[in-house]
C-alpha cells in the first residue's frame, strides 16, 4: 500500500551554514527555524520493480534522481532492511521557478514516508535524525513553528521544536527577484565558507544568536527575533564574501534597506535572505499589507511576493 508525506519548507532565522561532518551533515553551529504554512511538497512512496522518481508529473533522471536514491538506499540502510525497488512521486508547491529552494520540504516528507511505508513507527526525534542526512535544514520541517537544531553530536544529531504553535503572529514575505539556478550550491558555499578566517566568529555568534532567539521566542519578542534574524543572516552574507562569493544581488541588498527604512517609519520589518539572491522579510501579520505596499512601491515588477506564516509539522499516512 503506498504510503504518503506531507512537509512544509522552513525558513531559518539562525542559518546552518558549515558542517563538521559533510557526510553524517553535521552542523558546525546551531540554527533555529519557522517552519512555513504557503510551501510544501507532497510525497507517495510506494513499492515497485525498479526505482523510479517523478517529480511535478514528469519522470526525472539525473543528478536530481540520483540524490533521491542514494538518499533511500541509506535509510534502507539505517534502518536495517533489505533494499527494494521505489516509486516516488512528489510534487513541490514551492515557488522553485522563483527561486525558492525545496531540500528541506522535500528531504522531511521523503523520510516520513519512508518510514510509513516500512512501518517503522519512529519517534520525531528519530525522524529528524532520518531527514538531516538528506538535507541537513529538513530535520527542522519535522516540527511545526519554532525549532531548533543544535551543533555538535554524532551520527544522532536532531532537530526538537521550541514552539509549535507561536501566538507570535509572524509573516514572512518572500521577495523572488526572477528565477535562474544560483551557481554555488549550500554545499559548495559552505564548504568555501570554512576556509573563512571569521568561520570560529560565525559560530560562537550562531550560539550566542540562538540563545538570543530562544529568549525572544519565549518571551513573544517579535522585534528582537526579528533583529537576530537579520544580523544573522547578515552575518552569513559577509562570511561569503569573506571567502570571495557572494549570493546577494543589489536588489538583496535594496530588501534589506527596504526593511531598515520602515523601521526607521515605525514598522518594525527584518530582512533575512538564504543561499540565493532572494530576499525575505520578516513582519508581524498586522504590517504585513504595509510591507507588501512599501514592496511595490520601491520594487514595482521587479519584486514577486509570496507570503507565509508558521506551519505544521510533517504528517504521513498509509493510503488505503
Ligand atoms: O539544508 P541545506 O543543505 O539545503 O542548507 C540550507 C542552508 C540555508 O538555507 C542557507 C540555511 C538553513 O539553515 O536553512
Amino acid at each position: 500500500m503506498p504510503s504518503f508525506a506531507r512537509a512544509h519548507t522552513n525558513l531559518a532565522l539562525v542559518k546552518y551554514w558549515g558542517k563538521e561532518d559533510e557526510a553524517l551533515r553535521l552542523p558546525s553551529a546551531p540554527s533555529l527555524s519557522v517552519t512555513l504554512d504557503a510551501f510544501y511538497t507532497d510525497t507517495r512512496l510506494s513499492k515497485a520493480d525498479t526505482n523510479e522518481f517523478v517529480l511535478d508529473g514528469k519522470k526525472v533522471a539525473g543528478p536530481e534522481a540520483d540524490r533521491v536514491f542514494s538518499y533511500l538506499s541509506r535509510l534502507f540502510s539505517l534502518f536495517s532492511l533489505p533494499k527494494e525497488g521505489l516509486l516516488v512521486e512528489s510534487r513541490n508547491f514551492v515557488p522553485k521557478s522563483a527561486g525558492f529552494a525545496s531540500s528541506a520540504s522535500a528531504f522531511c516528507a521523503l523520510a516520513a514516508a519512508f518510514a510509513e511505508e516500512f512501518g517503522l513507527d519512529l519517534t520525531r526525534k528519530e525522524l529528524s535524525i532520518a531527514a538531516r542526512l538528506g538535507s541537513g535544514s529538513a530535520s527542522r520541517s519535522v516540527y511545526g513553528g519554532f525549532a531548533e537544531w543544535k551543533e555538535g553530536g554524532t551520527g544522532e544529531s536532531f532537530a526538537f521544536p521550541l514552539d509549535e504553535n507561536p501566538s507570535m503572529g509572524i509573516s514572512v514575505l518572500f521577495l523572488s527577484f526572477g528565477g535562474g539556478e544560483k551557481e554555488i550550491s549550500s554545499t559548495e558555499g559552505m564548504r568555501r565558507s570554512k576556509f573563512s578566517p571569521f568561520f570560529p566568529v560565525w559560530r560562537q555568534e550562531c550560539r550566542k544568536a540562538c540563545g538570543e532567539a530562544e529568549s525572544a521566542i519565549k518571551a513573544g519578542d517579535f522585534e528582537k527575533l526579528g533583529e537576530v534574524a537579520e544580523k544573522n543572516a547578515c552575518q552569513m552574507h559577509a562570511l561569503a564574501l569573506s571567502c570571495g562569493f557572494s549570493y546577494l544581488s543589489g536588489l538583496s541588498l535594496e530588501a534589506l534597506r527596504l526593511a531598515q527604512n520602515l523601521r526607521k517609519g515605525s514598522v518594525p520589518c527584518y530582512w533575512s535572505c538564504d543561499a540565493g539572491k532572494n530576499a525575505a522579510l520578516l513582519c508581524q501579520k498586522g504590517d504585513a499589507g504595509r510591507v507588501k505596499q512599501a514592496v511595490r512601491e520601491a520594487m514595482g515588477a521587479g519584486a514577486r511576493l509570496f507570503e507565509a506564516g508558521p506551519g505544521k509539522g510533517v504528517e504521513a499516512w498509509r493510503e488505503v
